[in-house]
């Protein structure tokens, strides 16, 4: 049974059982069996009849996937020192401050059960007072039941409490914050949509469109890499760091691009950032100020457009159409925008590749009016048919373009990293606007990561995650046609993790999404992604998290939530 809030520990059975069937490699794995303490410095390896033992013997332990096994506990935080103050001065001794200060904490449900508490040495040190008004609170508490001993834990916060507090307030009891006056947010603020009342966006099945084939993802040599780099930590490692990244996964960054996307660039134009999130984040910040016009696509990325509302900026929709955002159009609408913000290669949501007659117009434009680009190119590593499609910031001469790459797709959504390519004049800026920002990328993913690329593992995982992405495009592709061709019309599908699809009747594709996830399908509604009046009704199906098997069960699903009314 899992217990509340679990914490894991992992079991490792390793390679070498499964080769010779008899031993176990036995890491990282510390909790109490048969009444003792086993590390993997006292005990490497285990025999097979041992483990079986071992297995039956732990109640909260799950089987996971290869041969890895959870031991589910309930977590018991460590003892760090509550805020506690005691005053010599008070007339109250200083024993019952010390227990009212306690009993408050767990009441107001500051201290939870099961909650490790100082040892009384440690408090009276943090204290400045001798030990005995600790031991006297410590002893009345334990008394009264607030406390308890635990074989092993020492005294903790008793686990027959109650875990919810039980002083009514807004906070539930955990702040003693008293609600009064003007308590509104900025205005920039307020006009984001709220997260959490979009349901489509609390899902993790079919069809989510930030879905990966993450079982496919080679997590046991990332642990290795990640495992390596954290035994061997430099102290230098640990200092603040410069604000574009570390030397290493940017020069290994530039080789990729180079190559595979005809950037041109060296690794002092690279910055290392946490996604194209904060990549957009950091160039609205550089290059506009508040009621700068920018360009965006129409339909398009609906976060690169909170990006540019929180800048202050005046969003300009540009219609999209088969060969990507319409120069022309956007010219007619402000041809004085401060910048625009593209994506190229594959257009979000709608697909389209942007011809290079509208590349050449869009930089033609951009070098006229000293307007910047800026290329989000988020997913072009998985193209499966035709050429390779170079970069926009490849063709660029004037230097116009900031390019934006992130490893959200290619590796996984949690590494946040992703990248910057800057135009040599702007570097200064962006380092001062990152350093005033978050300073800099924090190093342990980034070093992992460069390990990743430089040993090759990097290419090989794209080649072989395009193959399997390709099959469940396939299996999309043919299983949409089958069941729904009357209802659905498919935009472009030759690149990406999503396809879009249209409704051919009219229907509202929000209260769509809305029914749906009421039944575990996550239809993401394409109209969300238009500014202007007359939003296109339709679904961005991200299809990367599905395999080819359970796809015709998925469809399926799609078309009974559609004929629903
Ligand atoms: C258009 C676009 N850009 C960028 C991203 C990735 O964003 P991040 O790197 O912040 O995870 C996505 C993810 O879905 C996207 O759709």
């Amino acid at each position: 049974m899992r217990a509340s809030r679990p914490f894991i520990r992992t079991l490792y059975v390793g390679e070498r059982l499964r080769r010779t069937g008899r031993l176990i490699s036995y890491r990282q794995c510390e909790a109490r069996f048969f009444g003792r303490l086993w590390s993997y410095r006292c005990l490497p390896f285990i025999y097979q009849p041992a483990l079986t033992e071992l297995v039956g013997s732990i109640k909260h332990l799950e089987e996971g996937r290869n041969s890895h096994y959870y031991l589910v506990m309930k977590r018991v935080p460590s003892s760090i020192t509550p805020v506690i103050a005691v005053s010599r001065k008070s007339s109250t001794p200083l024993h019952r401050q010390i227990y009212d200060s306690f009993r408050d904490l767990i009441v107001q449900g500051n201290l939870m059960s099961g909650q490790q508490i100082p040892s009384t040495r440690t408090l009276a040190e943090e204290l400045g007072i001798s030990r005995f008004p600790v031991l006297n609170a410590y002893a009345q508490l334990l008394g009264e039941g607030y406390f308890e001993g635990r074989i092993g834990s020492g005294t903790v916060v008793s686990s027959s409490l109650p875990d919810q507090p039980t002083l009514p307030g807004p906070h539930g009891g955990r702040s003693t914050r008293i609600l009064s006056g003007p308590r509104q947010p900025s205005k920039i603020s307020a006009q984001l949509p709220g997260v959490t009342s979009e349901p489509w966006l609390q899902g993790r099945a079919a069809f989510v469109g930030s879905q990966l084939a993450l079982d496919h993802f080679p997590f046991n040599l990332w642990s290795r890499l990640l495992a390596l780099r954290s035994r061997k930590i430099v102290e230098a490692s640990l200092h603040y760091g410069h604000p574009m990244g570390l030397r290493d996964l940017r020069e290994a960054i530039v080789s990729y691009l180079r190559t595979a996307r005809a950037v041109r660039c060296d690794a002092e134009q690279i910055m290392i950032v946490s996604g194209s999130q904060q990549a957009l984040d950091i160039t609205s910040r550089v290059l506009l100020d508040p009621k700068d016009r920018v360009w965006l696509e129409e339909p398009g990325y609906t976060l690169a457009r909170h990006i540019f509302m929180m800048a202050g900026s005046r969003v300009v929709p540009v219609p999209v159409d088969q060969e990507g955002l319409d120069v022309a159009a956007g010219r007619k609408l402000c041809a004085k925008a401060k910048a625009v913000y593209v994506c190229p290669s594959h257009q979000y949501p709608l697909g389209v590749v942007m011809s290079a007659s509208r590349r050449l117009q869009l930089l033609n434009w951009a070098q006229s009016t000293g307007a910047w680009i800026i290329e989000d190119d988020y997913d072009s590593e998985y193209r499966y048919e035709g050429a390779p499609i170079a970069s926009l910031q490849g063709l660029d001469r004037y230097s116009r373009v900031i390019y934006i790459g992130t490893f959200s797709k290619v590796l996984f959504p949690s590494v946040r990293v992703g990248y910057v390519v800057i135009p040599t004049d702007l570097v200064d800026r962006f380092v001062t606007v990152r350093q005033a920002m978050d300073i800099f990328p924090s190093n342990l993913h980034q070093q992992v990561l460069s390990d990743f690329i430089n040993q090759g593992h990097f290419e090989r995982h794209i080649r072989r995650m395009r193959a399997i992405y390709h099959d469940r495009l396939n299996a999309l592709v043919g299983s949409l046609r089958k069941d729904l061709a009357g209802t659905l019309k498919m935009l472009a599908s030759g690149a990406g993790l999503h396809i879009t699809v249209m409704l051919k009747e009219q229907a509202s594709d929000v209260a769509i999404s809305r029914r749906a996830a009421l039944q575990n399908l996550w239809l993401w509604p394409l109209s969300i992604c238009y500014l202007g009046s007359a939003p296109r009704q339709g679904f961005i199906l991200g299809f990367g998290g599905i395999p080819v098997d359970e796809m015709p069960r998925a469809v399926r699903r799609l078309r009974a939530a559609l004929q629903e009314k």
